[in-house]
């Protein structure tokens, strides 16, 4: 068997396939990570290890990244697709699968602690012009595109840094692959609001990249 080159592993999911999470589907969200990984041809960057139990049946499947420290609750064999469509591929933290991130004084199960996750909200939408619709009339008036590198909104570039990510809109279903796009909507330091609208497919223009390095409102310290 070959020897896995670590230096190039960018995450390192923990897989919990212990008995209560296995009786929840683990093994078959395992496959399907794993199967998504490969199919993404991103195995070199995203290593996976099954684990025991973690300590949290309540809670499974359960699935651990590192190195953000990022416990995943409920990650059924049905939703498997989505969360790693969302979090390997796109950088998200799916809310219905957050659990806890090292650092954290509580568990998100506290009443408590769910009060800070809702300051970043995710929504769904039945077409891309319903979710920019939506989030005109909050006052996100600018489109932000890719262009060498950066995020451009009037006329003017944008580091990762300077931005924030205050609002996720994507679309679950069968429908015309143009609307199966991600919404983002998007702070600016300066105090800009626009939208940025990236498709879940190949990610030809670079935002992908780009939207793995910003930051999400409930992640800031
Ligand atoms: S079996 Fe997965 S947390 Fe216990």
């Amino acid at each position: 068997m070959p020897i896995k080159d670590l230096t190039c592993i960018k995450k390192h999911l923990f897989l919990c396939n212990g008995g209560s999470c296995k009786a929840k589907g683990a093994e078959e969200s395992t496959a399907v990570i794993r199967r998504k990984i490969d199919e993404n041809d991103r195995s070199g960057s995203i290593h996976t290890t099954k684990t025991l139990c973690n300590g949290r049946c309540n809670d499974g499947p359960i699935v651990i990244s590192q190195p953000e420290g990022i416990w995943f609750k409920d990650v059924t064999p049905d939703k498997a697709a989505a969360f790693a469509a969302d979090y390997l591929f796109k950088d998200i933290v799916p809310d219905g699968h957050r659990l806890y991130i090292y650092g954290e004084n509580s568990i998100s199960d506290n009443p408590k602690n769910n009060q800070s996750m809702e300051t970043t909200r995710q929504f769904h939408y039945g077409t891309v012009l319903e979710a920019i619709t939506i989030l005109r009339e909050q006052g996100y008036g600018h489109d932000f595109t890719v262009y060498d590198g950066k995020l451009k909104a009037d006329g003017r570039f944008f580091c990762p840094d300077e931005l924030e990510i205050t609002d996720v809109y994507r679309y679950e279903g069968d429908t015309d692959p143009a609307d199966e796009a991600i919404v983002f909507a998007l702070s600016a330091q300066c105090g800009l609001k626009g939208i940025l609208v990236a498709g879940y497919g190949a990610d030809t223009d670079g935002s992908g990249q780009l939207i793995a390095q910003l930051h999400y409102r409930y992640l800031r310290p």
